[in-house]
C-alpha cells in the first residue's frame, strides 16, 4: 500500500470573496503561494478559475476578454477554453484549471491542503483577494 504524500494530496476549498465582486464577463486575481489564480464570471454567470497566466507567453488571463465560456488573451489574442484551460485551435497549450465551488454567493477554490493553509493564513493576514475589472 503506498500511503507516501497522501496528505499532501487532500484537496481541500478555499472561500475566495462573493460572486458580486466579479463583473459580469469580468475577472478577479486571487493570490496564492502558487501563483496567482484569474477567477472568471461570464456573461452567463457560470464561475471558472485558472493559472493567470496564458499558454502563449505568460500574459495575465485576467485581464483578457470573456466572451461565452472563452477568454482572449490581451496581449496576442490566443483564446482560452474557461471550463478547461485549452487553448483554442490553431493555437495549442493549457493553463492549469481549478475546481470552483458556489454556495450562498461565495466562491471557493479547490487546492491542495498546505497551498489552502498558506492562503488563509495570509487571508487573516490581508485582504488576499485583490481585483482587475
Ligand atoms: S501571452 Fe497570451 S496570447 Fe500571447
Amino acid at each position: 500500500m503506498i500511503q507516501k504524500s497522501v496528505t499532501h494530496c487532500v484537496p481541500e476549498w478555499v472561500e475566495v470573496g462573493s460572486v458580486e465582486n466579479i463583473p459580469l464577463r469580468g475577472a478577479r486575481v486571487v493570490s496564492t503561494p502558487i501563483g496567482d489564480i484569474a477567477v472568471f464570471r461570464t456573461g452567463e454567470g457560470e464561475i471558472f478559475a485558472l493559472r493567470d497566466r496564458c499558454p502563449h507567453r505568460g500574459g495575465p488571463l485576467s485581464q483578457g476578454i470573456v466572451h461565452g465560456r472563452r477568454v482572449t488573451c490581451a496581449l496576442h489574442g490566443w483564446k482560452i477554453e474557461l471550463f478547461d484551460g485549452v487553448a483554442v485551435p490553431p493555437d495549442q497549450g493549457c493553463t492549469k484549471r481549478f475546481d470552483v465551488r458556489v454556495e450562498d454567493g461565495v466562491i471557493s477554490l479547490c487546492l491542495r491542503a498546505e497551498i489552502a493553509k498558506k492562503v488563509c493564513r495570509s487571508a487573516e493576514e490581508e485582504n488576499h483577494v485583490s481585483g482587475h475589472a
